[in-house]
């Protein structure tokens, strides 16, 4: 759902902006403050369902902040979670990749079992920035064996280009706010 027309405005007051966190230069999107509200966040979570295209499996969060959108959003899709997280985290075997972020470098891994092959897979985070993340989350969903054919974000940093390296990489791309 694109917001050229600005139809997610209400979204967008309730994302404050902290400057020079967590490194000089960086404005961070805050979204605790839409977390906060509950009309806000039960607002997003039935727009992002709603932009979602035909049936998912399971849908994707990325940690941290994703899991709370992946995980409002697998109850109204009928569909269950499963969890990209930081490396070391998680207690089965699992296959890792690399990203580089706007500030740092890390690795998500996921459950090497979490998926079947061939099931449908919606990736969802809170925020696209340079896609580093999302892009790596796709790797590693189509390592497992995954169908990934679209994503999800609350927010789309469009100056970063994310999205659209995300869309080069073959997905349906959707956001509430730029
Ligand atoms: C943030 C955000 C995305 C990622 C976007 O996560 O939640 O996952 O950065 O950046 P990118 O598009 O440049 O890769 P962060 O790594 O800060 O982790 P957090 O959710 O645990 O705060
Ligand atoms: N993740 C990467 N860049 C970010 C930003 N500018 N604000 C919030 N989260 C981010």
């Amino acid at each position: 759902m694109a917001d050229t027309d600005d139809r997610n405005a209400d979204l967008r007051a309730l994302i404050r902006t902290i400057p020079d966190f967590p490194k000089p230069g960086v404005q961070f999107r805050d979204i605790t403050t839409l977390l906060l509200d509950s009309v806000g966040f039960a607002a997003a979570i039935a727009r992002m369902a709603a932009g979602t295209q035909g049936p998912v499996d399971l849908v994707a969060g990325i940690e941290a902040r994703g899991f709370i959108f992946a995980a409002a959003l697998a109850a109204p899709l009928g569909a269950g979670v499963l969890l990209i997280r930081k490396d070391g985290k998680l207690p089965g075997t699992t296959i890792a990749e690399d990203y580089a972020l706007e500030y740092g470098t890390d690795r998500i891994a996921m459950h090497a079992d979490a998926l079947v092959p061939g099931q449908r897979v919606l990736l969802v985070d809170d925020l696209i920035a340079t896609g580093g993340t999302a892009r790596a989350a796709v790797r590693l969903l189509r390592k497992a064996g995954a169908m990934v054919t679209q994503a999800q974000f609350l927010v789309d940093l469009p100056d970063l280009g994310g999205a659209d390296a995300l869309r080069a990489d073959g997905l349906a791309v959707d956001s509430l706010v730029a």
